[in-house]
């Protein structure tokens, strides 16, 4: 039996995985600790809230003596850590805000894990810190170039990118200086459900119900590893298990797919939602396929992001053979589940949507 603090756990992949995890493991005690910034919601955990063993906890990973507090009282011996900055438009935007959560909020909830389960005083304690990374650490890749493997150099191009590599390099500094027992997972492009409609899947599906565009940046030619979000979190519950200390795992949706093709999958999938429920017609009367129009009618180029990474590819085996681990959701399975979640989920997108990342960022750093 584990005790877990799962950061970031109303956000997008950590609400997944609290889902995930109570779902496999009901007699863990899991405590979730997250800021509700404009990406977390109290709604995407909501279910969970009726577990016996969940607690929710609205705090700062930044809040040294509140993770303290929680590791010490709640004696939890495994901390899972999703809480981030994740967008790499508002990274680009505004590098300030990621770099304080994504750097020092990592450094905070290492030293906390330091302190508590490496206390000089006391014999060691059973523990895991595991960290949350991505692909995006390692750069990008021409398309003739080998996939990222664990051992590729970091060469970090976006503000989001780089605070995550230095958040990386702290967790494995930890390891080998103080011992602590720490894995860190680089994984591919999520998506699914609660994912927040700022990054491409759910900003398509939600901008083509409501008879938007489709803003596609530059050629549209820039790949992505596509991975469907629960078979992230097997992979992480994997590494949990199976993961040696101090060790580095990618993970990879085994799915490359430029901007256009994905998109164009995504749209003939939604068509052929509308057009086996009529109902969708009436609900999304603005929405290309409720005329039987076709959605990819919708696609229109925009300018390309500054510094935008051409290709991500993950060679995703040491998590194969050292963890046993695959990913098992295809690209068209995955896409249907994703537009069916985001049809019968309308009041969480909007709601969601209502908050403002500006308002929010004032509220938060006045200064800066
Ligand atoms: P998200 O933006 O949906 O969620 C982030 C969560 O962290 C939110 O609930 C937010 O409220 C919380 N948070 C932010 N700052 C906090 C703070 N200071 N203290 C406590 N909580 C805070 O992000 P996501 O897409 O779910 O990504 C989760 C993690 O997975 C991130 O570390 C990200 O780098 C990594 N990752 C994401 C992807 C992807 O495709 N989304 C791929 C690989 C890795
Ligand atoms: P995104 O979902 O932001 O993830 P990441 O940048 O972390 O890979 O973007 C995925 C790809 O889609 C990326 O190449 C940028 C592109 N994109 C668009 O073309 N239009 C958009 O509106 C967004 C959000 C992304």
């Amino acid at each position: 039996m584990r005790r877990l603090l799962v950061t970031g756990a109303a956000g997008f992949i950590g609400s997944n995985f609290v889902h995930y995890w109570l779902g496999r493991h009901p007699d863990d005690r899991l405590v979730a600790l997250d800021a509700l910034t404009y990406a977390g919601n109290r709604e995407s955990f909501e279910a969970a809230t009726l577990q016996r063993g969940f607690r929710f906890v609205h705090g700062d990973i930044r809040d040294l003596d509140l993770v303290i507090s929680l590791l010490t009282e709640e004696r939890l011996d495994t901390i899972v850590h999703f809480a981030a900055e994740s967008h790499v438009d508002r990274s680009i935007a505004r590098p300030d805000v990621f770099l304080d959560v994504n750097i020092v909020g990592t450094h905070r909830l290492l030293q906390a894990a330091r302190t508590v389960w490496l206390d000089p005083k006391g014999s060691p304690a059973k523990h895991r810190f595991h960290h949350v990374s991505t692909d995006e650490v390692y750069g990008d890749l021409g398309p003739d170039d080998a996939p990222f493997s664990e051992t590729t150099p970091f060469r970090p191009n976006s503000p989001y990118a780089a605070s995550k590599a230095a958040a990386d390099h702290l967790v494995r500094a930890y390891h080998r200086t103080y011992g602590l027992e720490t894995a860190i997972s680089n994984c591919s492009n999520n998506y699914g459900p609660y994912q927040y409609p700022e990054k491409l899947i759910p900003l398509c599906v939600v901008n083509l119900l409501q008879g938007k565009d489709i803003p596609v940046y530059g050629d549209g030619k820039n790949v992505r590893d596509w991975m469907y979000v629960e078979d992230h979190c097997a992979g992480i519950e994997r590494t949990l298990e199976r993961g040696q200390p101090g060790r580095t795992y990618n993970l990879g949706g085994n799915c490359e797919r430029d901007n256009l093709t994905l998109i164009g999958t995504l749209c003939k999938t939604l068509d052929e939602v509308f057009a086996g429920d009529p109902d969708l017609a009436v609900r999304y009367p603005a929405a290309l396929a409720a005329g039987g129009r076709p959605s990819a009618h919708a696609i229109s180029f925009v300018s390309d992001r500054p510094g935008h990474d051409r290709r991500y590819a993950v060679d995703a085996r040491r998590a194969a053979k050292e963890l046993g681990y695959e990913p098992t959701t295809d690209l068209s399975a995955g896409l249907r589940k994703t537009v069916h979640w985001y049809l019968e989920n309308e009041p969480w997108w909007r709601g969601v949507m209502g908050v403002s990342y500006d308002d929010w960022v004032r509220e938060q750093y006045p200064d800066s």
